[in-house]
């Protein structure tokens, strides 16, 4: 759809950006030149304190010295507005009185087919809201009151009841001279199957109307007063007015509230939005029947930076909100973010503040915590991790949360946040060095114990040649450290001078070799990394020679990451899977399943090679017997400390 040459250009010089950016901030006038068409405000986009928006009326573009926000005057109606262009463009002319052009005919006839749409919508808000205050609505009001709802509420929001008569609506729709085809467009009536003939689709239903961010009914949610009603809530179907993913419930409403100040709370149901409104949380919103979509995320941020989730306390809630995690992780951004307040097992905020008080609520919104948290209870609620296996499966999930995150200061925040926790949950609950020793109180007696120790040993010798090699391939070649940054941070490994080193090289800011070595010689001492780096095995690791390149080091990296990880047991996610029932399992599970099902593809692969050439070796035949020596010979000459028996 294009505009004809020199519309916009005329538009741009009918509108003085600050105008209509005016209306949207408080200028600060002492930082402001308003002559020089100069100004500055707290900026729309992000909350703050200092005006850091500025506005360059001569150029018509503003810019956020704080959040980057930027565009001209189109841009700001299209961010504010949550509009399209065509639809921004439309705005600007209308107020700047410049007929837009007829340069579509469909779209034209578009529009005026949704004004006929909207104009339904409207007639059937007025339709239900007097049935409500009429005889044949008493038992609505009755309902609405027993729930504590007041009148001033049901003005605000309009609240209406949709008489359990069939058709008295579509009737009354048709009377005003409205054609059958618009009427069913909008969602209002049905038509039936058998007889052809148009009923309405709301009846028996205390109606609350749902308007879009620019104040139009473009649907409606039905409550049925009947408990035994097939459909506790019926809402509008999509229509071409309304698209239920990308609008909330009480946007318009909650969008001033924020702007005085008041925190942004969303919650799952109509009830509840009103119910906190009338507890003087007037920033409450809803999505419509579904679960948040990035849409209206994408929406909240715009009004808030940090939206918070009053998430009902059930198993159900919890489950939307871990949702929610997964779908805005890759979204979070400095300035978007989330926080969760759980409600008390088993309510909604509706419920809580009707039985508890605002101030019990006020309570649990002051006390809302941030996404990192809820991220941390996710991956370790009522799991154990007593055994290595699990420890690494927890690294693991932590990792696969915090690769999502897209930007890069806020993903190693969130890194150091949960690195903490584990740290100091650990700390708590033994690491996983005191955690054997505890455990081995249950390995079998003396006779069969230098055996079992022997297995053991041989398991941490292989853990170990892994260790080393990882460690002197980053050495080697920094650059890798960057690349498996969100795997190496959260790995913790089982040679305590291999550890000690990885912990070194992730804090270690880029370097050349030299430097790095340097700083690590500094950091722990030279002897433990010469020690380390001497070690014969690393001799015949062909990416350290002389020919290596750093591809063939990300290779060597890659396969020695992915075995050390199944050796101590990537299969922990396949385990818990197959442990829940089917009937609990939600889209993160699966997700997470075909990850580790992936890793651990890549990674029996890759071991299948090793298990061949080593079973060819024990055989004698065609392997490369100098390499079978020299293996045996690393066995015998690495010692880590432990005394054979
Ligand atoms: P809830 O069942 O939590 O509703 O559904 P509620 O707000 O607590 O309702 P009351 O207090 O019993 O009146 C939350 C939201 O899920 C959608 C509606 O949007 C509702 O507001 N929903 C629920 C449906 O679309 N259909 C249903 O049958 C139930
Ligand atoms: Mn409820």
């Amino acid at each position: 759809m294009s505009l004809p040459n020199g519309f916009l250009d005329e538009l741009r010089s009918r509108i003085c950006l600050s105008d209509v950016v005016g209306r949207k901030v408080q200028w600060d006038l002492r930082k402001s030149n308003q002559a020089r068409g100069d100004m500055w405000a707290p900026c729309p986009f992000h909350q703050e304190k200092t005006a850091s928006f500025h506005v360059d009326d001569n150029k018509g573009f503003y810019y956020c010295f704080g959040c980057q926000a930027k565009g001209d005057a189109i841009g700001f109606i299209k961010e504010t507005e949550n509009v399209n262009f065509i639809e921004a463009v439309e705005i600007l002319a209308s107020e700047v009185g410049l007929q837009m052009p007829e340069f579509d005919p469909k779209s034209k006839e578009k529009a005026d087919r949704n004004k006929i749409l909207l104009e339904i919508m409207e007639q059937s808000v007025n339709f239900f809201r007097l049935t409500l205050n009429s005889n044949q609505g008493k038992h609505a009001l009755e309902y609405l009151k027993k729930r504590g709802i007041c009148s001033d509420a049901i003005e605000r929001f309009e609240i209406g009841f949709a008489p359990a008569d069939q058709t008295i609506l579509t009737q009354k729709l048709i009377d005003k001279g409205y054609d059958l085809e618009a009427i069913i467009e909008t969602g209002m009536s049905v038509k039936s199957d058998e007889s052809n003939r148009l009923y309405d689709r709301f009846r028996g239903r205390v109606m609350f109307p749902i308007r879009d961010s620019r104040g139009r009914c473009i649907a409606f949610g039905g409550r049925s007063l009947d408990p035994a009603a097939r459909a506790k809530y019926l809402n509008s179907p999509e229509t071409p007015l309304f698209d239920k993913g990308s609008n909330l419930y009480n946007l318009v409403s909650a969008r001033s509230a924020v702007g005085r100040g008041e925190p942004l709370i969303v919650t799952e149901g109509y009830m509840d939005v009103i119910a906190l409104d009338s507890g003087n949380f007037n920033g409450a919103i809803a999505p419509l029947g579904t679960a948040i979509t990035e849409k209206q995320l994408q929406l909240m941020w715009r009004i808030s930076p940090e939206p918070i989730i009053a998430l009902d306390g059930d198993k159900a809630g919890l489950r939307a909100a871990y949702r929610l995690i997964d779908l805005s992780l890759p979204l979070l951004r400095t300035g978007k973010a989330l926080r969760f307040s759980i409600m008390p097992e088993g309510k909604d905020p509706d419920d809580l503040i009707r039985n508890d008080g605002a101030s019990v609520f006020k309570n649990l919104i002051d006390e809302a915590v941030p996404m990192v948290d809820l991220i941390w209870r996710r991956e370790t609620e009522s799991k154990s991790f007593d055994s290595p296996e699990r420890r690494a499966g927890l690294d693991k999930s932590l990792a696969d949360a915090i690769a999502l995150i897209k930007e890069k200061n806020l993903k190693n925040h969130y890194r150091d946040a949960l690195f903490q926790a584990r740290r100091q949950f650990f700390g708590r609950q033994n690491t996983g060095k005191t955690e054997f020793k505890s455990n081995s109180r249950l390995m079998p007696q003396s006779d069969t114990k230098s055996s079992f120790l022997v297995a053991a040993d041989e398991k941490t010798v292989s853990a170990q040649i892994r260790e080393s090699t990882i460690i002197a391939v980053l050495m080697n070649f920094p650059e890798l450290i960057e690349i498996f940054y969100d795997e190496l941070v959260m790995i913790d490994l089982a040679s305590p001078d291999c550890d000690l080193i990885l912990k070194e090289l992730v804090k270690i800011d880029k370097g050349t070799k030299t430097e790095i070595k340097n700083k690590l010689m500094e950091k722990i001492g030279g002897e433990k990394v010469e020690k380390l780096l001497s070690l014969s095995h690393l001799r015949v690791l062909p990416c350290l020679r002389v020919k290596g390149t750093i591809e063939m080091g990300q290779q060597t990296l890659r396969e020695e990451l992915a075995k050390l990880n199944s050796e101590r047991g990537l299969s922990v996610e396949v385990d818990e899977i197959n442990n829940t029932p089917p009937e609990e399992w939600h889209e993160r599970d699966f997700s997470r399943l075909e990850m580790a099902n992936n890793a651990k593809q890549r990674t029996v692969s890759s071991v299948q090679e090793d298990t061949i050439n080593y079973e060819q070796a024990q055989n004698g035949l065609n392997i490369n017997r100098e390499e079978r020596l020299k293996l045996d010979e690393i066995r015998k000459t690495i010692s880590f400390g432990k005394k054979k028996s």
